[in-house]
């Protein structure tokens, strides 16, 4: 079974284990024994059940289970076995008896509504808290049980024997978890057990890191003298990228200006939009390797801010566009200049990060394309972003199916870019084809595709290439239903359907797909720094605002401890997502290769990406060369995930920030 369905069944269990004790309190309570005698039988058979899930869980690994087993299995035991020791046999004797009014005692009914609260206890701290448990969300738990208990007790004895000191003591333990939660430097930080007890090296998670908690540390760049290198600390506003193109490059200079704007989609329907010179998407940045691109951003009228950010593109920290960590947004009425060196060819995009979540959603990106010095591309060349406007699947700004006719012999390239929060399934029909590149980096020997699904991740990108076939079109479908382009060779007539609409097309692995080649580092290359990200969801007060947000290792964002590596470390993450949400992880500054995916190496070609989508249950390890100095956003491309504390930050030692915003993006 995957881990994402054993995650919901074990989540099945628990809830009809704590509806099971609790119903045979209930039914105890209204002196129906018969019935409170089944629901205890099923209660014990489905406690067992619940230990037997965790068990199954825990091979996925210990992520999945922690606060299961250091608190929720350990509460409902504990209940069991008193329910067990104290009601089950009184219950049983008003059974046989037929004496009903036994059944209601409060040692019966007390015992059984206290084990359905500690059951209930369990999948509570998984919901509202997730991983990891500490002390203090485990003792706030624990007091809230045994408060309900004594209420219970209360309600159903009227008389209960040290009432006022057994309350006491469960508030002061109530008191002192919220307080340990409180304090910056308690236990509260302190996950109850430690992390992947297999990565000694893990710097990750709670430990190590108190003194640094969030941005505030790290945006004053004094608070950073404990650094190794003091003397060579530099500002990221220092690393600016060069202002001459490689030898034989040129110089390409663009202007966008950010601005509201009602667009007019190719069906005539019109959005409003914000835009880069009116235009969504914005005006495509084109460049070949070795050029110097350079961008002039104006701000006419967008109030909330805007920047570039170059997704995917690794150019110097200081132009990476983060605004509160690499700059200040852009307000109406200011500029900032983009430079950078085109240095990797391939497909790319760039979108505001200032409030990027409603930025992009509106309309600030548009596309980045690089080619290659030596071979300039032949045939056609299409750059589709896709993108949602108004519930609409947008292709460039095609509402409607783009329809063109292309010589058959031609060679085609569709560059395909996920600019939506979700990930998005493409099916091409009408020809065989390769899938040459993943996020702007070239496949190895990518196989001949027929009949197969690729779904792209939010913020990814998907280079195909085909031969155009004589006769009968090409058709590019989104989600199986979206018709985004259909080419025609010549003589067949435009809308031609090629007949399969490839909604039953399997899903290409592309950890399968191509073949291998030397990569500079492999799984078995010890890291200089090792990092796990546990992604989740739980309560939170991170920047004071309280929010069911989006968590990574239990924290949101500005408290997420920032990692910090050094400039030529060999970096491995390890990104296990424990939610129910899919997460497009996206590191700035550094393309990551996969090492593996739920503990299965890559068997095909390596792959190289910026933003991989880490669905319910799947553990990915990756690893990249730490050779871009600088301070690097690292969060999850659904920008409302983002918006909602999926942020951290991947800083170098010796390099500070001047910018004190804690924008989250
Ligand atoms: Cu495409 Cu931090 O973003
Ligand atoms: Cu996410």
């Amino acid at each position: 079974m995957t881990t994402d369905r054993l995650m919901a069944l074990d989540l099945l269990v628990a809830v009809l284990t704590a509806a099971a004790w609790t119903g045979a309190g209930a039914a105890a309570a209204a002196r129906r024994p018969r019935v409170a005698a089944a629901l205890l039988a099923a209660a014990i058979v489905l406690s067992a059940a619940r230990a037997g899930s965790v068990i199954a869980l825990a091979g996925a690994g210990w992520w999945f289970v922690q606060e299961k087993v250091v608190f929720g299995l350990p509460l409902l035991v504990a209940g069991t076995l008193v329910a067990g020791v104290l009601a089950a046999p009184r219950l049983l004797a008003a059974v046989r008896g037929g004496a009903a009014e036994a059944a209601g005692a409060p040692a019966v009914v007390v015992p059984l509504l206290g084990t359905g609260y500690a059951a209930a206890a369990g999948p509570v701290q998984t919901f509202l808290l997730g991983y990891p448990a500490t002390w203090s969300t485990g003792l706030v738990l624990t007091a809230v049980v045994a408060g309900a208990v004594l209420v219970t007790w209360r309600a159903v004895s009227g008389r209960v024997p040290g009432l006022r000191t057994a309350s006491a003591a469960v508030a002061l333990a109530g008191v002192a978890g919220v307080v340990l939660g409180v304090l910056p430097l308690g236990g509260g930080a302190a996950a109850v057990s430690g992390h992947d007890p297999g990565d000694p090296g893990d710097t990750g998670g709670m430990s190590g890191m108190s003194g640094m908690s969030g941005m505030s540390a790290m945006g004053d760049m004094s608070a950073m003298g404990h650094a190794r290198h003091q003397d060579r600390m530099r500002s990221v506003t220092e690393l600016r990228g060069p202002d001459t193109p490689d030898q034989g490059g040129a110089v390409r200079r663009f202007t966008l200006t950010a601005r509201t704007a009602t667009v007019t989609l190719s069906s005539g329907r019109r959005v409003s939009a914000w835009t880069f010179d009116g235009r969504v998407p914005g005006p495509p940045i084109t460049a070949v390797q070795g050029d110097l691109v350079e961008v002039r951003l104006r701000n006419a009228d967008i109030s909330a801010g805007v920047t570039l950010h170059w997704h995917g593109y690794d150019v110097p920290s200081g132009e990476d566009g983060v605004p509160g960590l690499t700059q200040e947004a852009v307000m109406p009425g200011q500029e900032f200049v983009y430079r950078f060196r085109a240095e990797q060819a391939g497909t790319f995009w760039y979108h505001t990060h200032e409030v990027s979540d409603l930025g992009v959603r509106m309309g600030l990106y548009g596309t980045l394309v690089v080619t290659p010095r030596a071979a300039a591309p032949a045939g056609l060349d299409l750059t589709l972003p896709v993108h949602t406007f108004a519930g609409a699947t947008v292709a460039g700004d095609h509402d409607r199916p783009i329809e063109q006719t292309v010589a058959a012999g031609t060679a085609v390239r569709l560059r395909l870019i996920d600019t939506d929060n979700d990930p998005h399934r493409f099916t091409l029909a009408g020809t065989p084809y390769r899938l040459v590149a993943v996020d702007g980096a070239d496949l190895h020997e990518p196989g001949v595709l027929t009949r197969s699904a690729l779904r792209l991740a939010a913020g990814g990108r998907y280079d195909l290439a085909f031969t155009m076939p004589a006769g009968g079109s090409v058709v590019l479908r989104v989600d199986d239903r979206t018709v985004a382009l259909t080419l025609s060779s010549g003589a067949a007539a435009t809308g031609q359907s090629p007949g399969a609409d490839g909604a039953s097309w399997p899903e290409l692995d592309l950890t399968r797909y191509g073949t291998p080649a030397p990569t500079p580092f492999t799984a078995r290359t010890p890291a200089d720094r090792r990092f796990t990200l546990v992604l989740d969801r739980g309560l939170s007060l991170a920047g004071g605002r309280p929010l069911y947000a989006y968590t990574v290792n239990g924290d949101a964002f500005p408290d997420i401890p920032p990692q910090t590596v050094a400039e030529g470390d060999l970096v491995r993450f390890t990104v296990v997502n424990r939610g129910s949400d899919t997460h497009p992880w996206h590191l700035h500054g550094h393309r990551v290769l996969v090492l593996s995916r739920n503990g299965r190496a890559p068997t095909g070609s390596p792959l190289w990406l910026d933003t991989f989508d880490v669905r319910p249950g799947e553990v990915w390890e990756v690893a990249f060369r730490a050779d871009n100095p600088g301070l690097w956003m690292n969060h999850c491309h659904n920008l409302g995930h983002a918006d909602q504390g999926m942020v951290l930050h991947l800083a170098y030692e010796g390099v500070g920030t001047p910018f004190h915003g804690a924008h989250g993006g």
